[in-house]
């Protein structure tokens, strides 16, 4: 990486430090009034000593407690639609935090955009693919928030000799969902690259990256041949991610791990990636944060 690179994500981190120091309050220690949903209360033996036409009552005012005033609840992390009390002890681990700072430098922005849980799924499902002896493939790279933030958690990258492959059109307008192509006349997206070059520097640091630019999936032959160990896609356009996974999935070593981005919040992205699933007879798990998680079964277990 060019000294050059180095003093601009310094700089961009000393910005991000210094904005997090101006939040008001701490962003982690939320609270909430919420309602008790999903979980049913078995009333309990302490209504047997009220006379048996007291029970109706007795049960409306306790289901009134329980399901229809608000309480006060606390939550460890609260970002994707979704709020949890569940100990997130990841958010606290050096290399996560480390990870986490890469993801929001490549962001471009001081405002912290809240993927915590998705880069603990990716970092994860990284992690767990480094020995499978394939190479690390994303589909719809914007910027390089989840990539660059997966690599700073893998410190030995760069002696470990792993291919990445990067796709994108690495063009900064949202995609029109009838063309599923970037069009400037939706705008410009803030996750979406600026330029290839603007994402070739936030990689700089690790090697074996390569970057393909154009449309998928019509890109795809530039991996052609190669077994796939580790795949991410994120294109927010669900033809395009289901004519890119279609044709991966062959090349996909056993027990490679798929995170699919968006399948939780997209309809069009669900539906497709079920009904994918579906034809490849596996199940897809669907996480807190949204990301869809499938592995490629192992040899046996395929028909
Ligand atoms: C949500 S952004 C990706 C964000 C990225 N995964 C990250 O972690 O920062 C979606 C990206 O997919 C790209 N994209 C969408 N459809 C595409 C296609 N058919 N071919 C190539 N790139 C595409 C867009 O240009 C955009 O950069």
């Amino acid at each position: 990486m060019s000294s050059n690179s180095k003093s601009k994500k310094s700089q961009q981190l000393e910005s991000i430090l210094a904005h997090d120091g101006l939040t008001s309050g701490d962003q982690f220690k939320l609270k909430s009034l919420s309602w008790r949903t999903f979980k049913s209360r078995h009333a309990g033996p302490s209504f047997d000593r009220f006379p048996k036409f007291l029970m109706p009552l007795l049960l409306a005012v306790r289901n009134l407690k329980y399901y229809n005033f608000p309480r006060i609840m606390e939550w460890s992390l609260s970002e994707d639609e979704s709020a949890s009390n569940n100990i997130a002890s990841f958010l606290d681990r050096e290399e996560f935090v480390d990870a986490y700072r890469q993801l929001r430098c490549a962001s471009g922005s001081v405002v912290d955009p809240g993927l915590h849980w998705r880069l603990h799924q990716i970092c994860w499902a990284m992690a767990n693919c480094l020995d499978l002896g394939g190479v690390f493939v994303e589909c719809g790279t914007g910027r390089g928030l989840m990539m660059s933030g997966g690599l700073r958690s893998i410190s030995d990258w760069n002696t470990r000799g792993i291919q990445m492959y990067l796709f994108d059109t690495f063009e900064p307008f949202g995609i029109n969902p009838a063309s599923g192509r970037n069009d400037q006349s939706m705008g410009v997206r803030a996750t979406y690259a600026t330029s290839l070059d603007d994402v070739k520097e936030t990689f700089g640091e690790w090697g074996n990256v390569r970057f393909v630019q154009g449309h998928l999936p019509e890109t795809l032959d530039a991996v052609e041949s190669q077994p796939i160990a580790f795949l991410h896609i994120d294109l927010n356009h669900a033809v395009a991610e289901m004519a890119t996974l279609r044709r991966l999935w062959p090349m996909l070593l056993p027990n490679a791990i798929v995170v699919l981005d968006d399948y939780g919040q997209v309809k069009t992205q669900n539906d497709a990636m079920n009904s994918l699933a579906q034809e490849f007879g596996v199940r897809i798990l669907t996480t807190q944060s949204g990301q869809g998680i499938l592995m490629k079964p192992p040899l046996r277990n395929r028909s």
